[in-house]
């Protein structure tokens, strides 16, 4: 057998067996994607409310979850992450939250209905981007100034542990307080804020 043909015949067999692969993974992603549309989960991506569990989340955590294809941020905050909150105000775009990107419950110093728990939409208000979780006070890449908060790595937006948008990023806005309430202390509903349901 020439050179050529056992290159040829090595190439056919590459393609095979990546053919035979490609095959497998269709099949490993398919079958769970369709068990998990269930109707409850069908109703979910639709825009049903989430109830959440946020027993389990540690002081000074996040839980995302998902609501309406978007993710939602819930942090614990602690009495350290709190107190920051004040004192940044004049490096903001929007301190006091005057724009409309929260039920008028969670327009007040926390942007939140209890305090500890910061419950947002993590979709930049600048393209879309979800921005990371970055409470290390004085991150080195932050500034010696950065209060914790999230950073949008796409174009460098940053907000604050209130989800408030910093002066001279390109987000416009602070980020979304969606309607939610708490069902328990344990228990919150994300997408529905009515009362007595
Ligand atoms: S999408 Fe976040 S900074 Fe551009």
């Amino acid at each position: 057998m020439s050179q050529n043909e056992v290159d040829r015949s090595k190439r056919r067999f590459l393609i095979a067996a990546t053919t035979a692969v490609g095959g497998v993974a269709a099949v490993v992603t398919v079958i769970p994607f369709v068990a998990s549309m269930l109707p409850s989960q069908r109703a979910k991506a639709g825009g049903a409310p989430v109830e959440v569990d946020i027993s389990k989340i540690e002081p000074g955590m996040i839980l995302n979850v998902e609501w309406r294809g978007k993710p939602v941020w819930i942090v614990n905050r602690t009495k350290d992450m709190l107190d920051l909150l004040s004192k940044h105000d004049d490096k903001l775009v929007d301190p006091k939250s005057e724009m409309m990107q929260q039920p008028e419950y969670a327009k007040n110093a926390t942007r939140s209905i209890k305090p500890e728990f910061l419950v947002a939409v993590g979709v930049c208000t600048h393209l879309g981007c979800s921005p990371t979780f970055r409470k290390e006070v004085g991150a080195a890449d932050l500034g010696a100034d950065w209060p914790g908060g999230f950073f949008c790595p796409c174009h460098g937006s940053k907000f604050d542990l209130a989800a408030r948008v910093f002066q001279g990023v390109p987000a416009p806005t602070n980020l979304v307080i969606p309607p939610h309430k708490y069902l328990s202390d344990s228990r919150i509903l994300i997408g529905d804020d009515s009362k007595g349901a």
